[in-house]
């Protein structure tokens, strides 16, 4: 069984169920609420996890209840999170999110103790688990992405870049392979191909290693990944909410990588995790099993 780093955001989701979602000054009524466990990390994580994957979670939550809480949540699953920091200097991540009847959100995060994380600690974390694989993401700061990445063994470093802002501060130089949505994908590239995914992905594959994956939702994906492209259409699926659908898509296609499997089929087994996601509320309680993962890639859709 393969190993594991997973280093980023662990959250608290607060999740509203509205008809639509509000634009700025609305308000949207007639809502309904749920709590999931969320982040990008440990969602990832646990998408890794349940794909069949040995998985530590290297983070930070505070000391309050959500931590308790979220922290019991990944231990259940499996994932070590001996190297989740427990800070006083910060309240446990949170993201307020509006999800509408089609299943699109809109996400608002107060980082809280994902921006509390040591560099340091990361380092030394990385130096005595020694993965075969560490993934990340943008929801803690870039300079602790980059000391994980600086500080892995040989083997398979996969970086979600989502979210994008201004302030990308990744060295792409420590990244083999990097995953982002199309939109992620067109702001990276200062917009120069956005009509064009696979120009998108070859773009951002001449920065990193081994290459680059966009994912397009209901469209699929393209990826440049050992200077092949693979284009991949989507699984058919009922989109209840797509909250955590690219984390699903992450964690299973890294896990599915750093088990060695080829690329292709990597693929294909992010792409049905992420379609299973996509069909099921919520965040972490939305990543899919391993055999629902096999069922769905080999049906042949
Ligand atoms: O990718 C989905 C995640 O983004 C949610 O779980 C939320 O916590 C936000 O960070």
């Amino acid at each position: 069984m393969s190993c594991i780093a997973v280093v980023g955001s662990i959250n608290q989701d607060i999740v509203i169920r509205v008809p639509r979602i509000p634009r700025p000054g609305e308000t949207v009524h007639h809502g309904r609420l749920a709590r999931y466990a969320g982040g990008k990390g440990a969602n990832q994580a646990v998408a890794a996890a349940r794909a069949g994957a040995t998985v530590s979670m290297l983070a930070a939550v505070g000391t309050d209840p959500d931590g308790d809480d979220l922290l019991r949540g990944l231990i259940a699953e499996g994932v070590d999170t001996t190297h989740v920091a427990r800070v006083d200097s910060a309240a446990t991540g949170t993201a307020l999110i509006a999800v509408d009847d089609a299943g699109a959100n809109s996400i608002a995060v107060a980082e809280g103790a994902n921006f509390e994380i040591d560099p340091a600690d990361i380092t030394s974390a990385i130096a005595g688990i020694q993965p075969d694989a560490v993934i990340g993401q943008r929801e803690v700061p870039d300079d602790v992405t980059n000391a994980a990445f600086g500080a892995a063994p040989p083997g398979l470093r996969v970086l979600n870049v989502s979210p994008v802002d201004e302030g990308v501060a990744i060295d792409f130089a420590l990244v083999d392979i990097a995953v982002v949505n199309e939109i992620e994908a067109a702001q990276l590239t200062a917009d120069s191909n956005a009509d064009d995914p696979a120009a998108l992905a070859r773009a951002l594959a001449t920065r990193t290693h081994r290459g680059c994956v966009v994912t397009l939702g209901g469209q699929g994906l393209v990826a440049h990944v050992d200077g092949q492209t693979h284009v991949q259409p989507a699984f058919p699926t009922t989109v209840v909410d797509t909250t955590g659908a690219g984390d699903a898509f992450c964690g299973v296609f890294a896990a599915a990588l750093a088990a060695g499997r080829p690329v292709e089929t990597a693929l294909r087994w992010g792409q049905a995790a992420g379609a299973l996601a996509a069909a099921t509320p919520g965040a972490q309680p939305s990543m899919p099993r391993r055999h629902d993962i096999r069922r769905l890639a080999d049906s042949g859709t």
